[in-house]
């Protein structure tokens, strides 16, 4: 039964609310309004809503006790009204007290306008830019990149790349060993790689192959004792020297610019037949001869071949039907000569003033 229909109980202002309780439910609702706009910005504010409101003669606790004139069947209702209410007004207070104490023990000497700390971005290593760069020019040409062992076998580093043992070629090429017989070293070159595709007998094959390679050098501002590679790798039906030129052709073109000059020269590698090394125009000095070409005008950038009929079978290909060229390069050559580098201990020295250089290089 609503109480709307009863006489008030007491002079209370209280009661003319208690006269229905829809009254009373619009009184809480004007009240929450007041407690809404109550502005807490200080302990003291706060300390004056908590007598207001919540103190032993607020406005909760003088509800409270009036509950004691509502009739029984209206009790319930009316308690739970009152008791949101009363959570109500404590959360408002106990939200802002929180805040307070947490303001109190911020740092209010801090400008929080100035700029934040800048966020340290890194760069791409040289070799890395320079890899990535040789890569991409390939993949233009339908080359795909491959990937094999830094820690290799005698096999596949010297032996199926018709470089028996005692062979004079290997002397060139000394390195570390992980173990002797059976020989376990660290590769002196990315070929590896070659022997490892063929192996796997897919053909035809397009593939370029970057990675790091060892030699037992003395570490000088010229060569060093690690230093990396790209192999490249074409084998196919009726594959001719015309094609391996035509290649590298188009690869100096999109590295070094449309005017490069170049050059082979017949040379000597045991893994092809007939070989080559191939010389760019030196853009140092324009051909006219620096100390960079040793007064040459010429800068050598590769070695290449046609693949050896030996190591085509030693890979068990048929030599009859099938053909290939192949090369390798050195990276950090072409990189020194891109960014000025002089020497080529500061590649793998980490030295954050070289590295930070080439923060967003190309
Ligand atoms: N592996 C040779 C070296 O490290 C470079 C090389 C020359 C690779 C001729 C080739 C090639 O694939 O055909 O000196």
């Amino acid at each position: 039964m609503s109480l709307a229909h009863r006489q008030p109980l007491t002079e209370n202002s209280f009661l003319r609310y208690l006269c229905g309780m829809n009254g009373l439910s619009e009184k809480i609702e004007s009240l929450k309004k007041e407690i809404d706009a109550f502005s807490i910005q200080n302990t003291q504010e706060l300390e004056s809503y908590r007598i207001h409101f919540l103190g032993t003669k607020g406005l909760v606790k003088s509800l409270m006790g009036e509950m004691k004139q509502v009739p029984a069947e209206d009790k319930r209702a009316a308690g739970q009204l009152l008791n949101e209410f009363k959570v109500f007004a404590e959360a408002k207070y106990d939200l802002a007290k929180d805040g307070l104490e947490n303001n109190e023990t911020q740092d209010n000497e801090t400008d929080w306008s100035l700029p934040g700390n800048e966020i340290a971005t890194g760069s791409r290593h040289p070799i890395s830019l320079m890899r990535n760069r040789i890569i991409e020019i390939f993949q233009r040409l339908g080359f795909s990149v491959a990937d094999g062992p830094e820690i290799e076998d005698d096999w596949h580093n010297f032996t199926a790349l018709n470089l028996p043992e005692d062979h004079p070629a290997r002397d060139m090429q000394d390195t570390f060993y992980i173990q002797q017989e059976p020989a376990i070293l660290l590769r002196t070159h990315t070929s590896n790689v070659q022997i490892r595709e063929m192996k796997k007998g897919k053909l035809p094959i397009r593939m370029i192959m970057p990675g790091r390679v060892y030699r037992n050098e003395t570490i000088s501002a010229r060569s060093h004792c690690f230093f990396h590679q790209v192999e490249g790798l074409y084998i196919d039906e009726q594959v001719s020297f015309a094609d391996l030129k035509q290649t590298l052709y188009f690869f100096v073109k999109e590295m070094f610019g449309q005017n490069v000059k170049v050059r082979f020269r017949p040379s000597y590698f045991p893994f092809t037949e007939p070989s080559a090394e191939m010389d760019i125009s030196c853009m140092l000095c324009d051909s006219k001869g620096c100390s960079v070409c040793k007064k040459t005008g010429w800068l050598e950038i590769l070695g290449c071949g046609m693949v050896h009929p030996k190591v085509l079978e030693n890979c068990g290909l048929d030599s009859n039907k099938y053909s290939g060229f192949a090369f390798g390069m050195g990276i950090e050559r072409p990189t020194m000569l891109k960014y000025g580098i002089k020497d080529i201990r500061l590649f793998s020295e980490n030295d954050i003033r070289f590295l930070q250089q080439f923060t967003g290089a190309y």
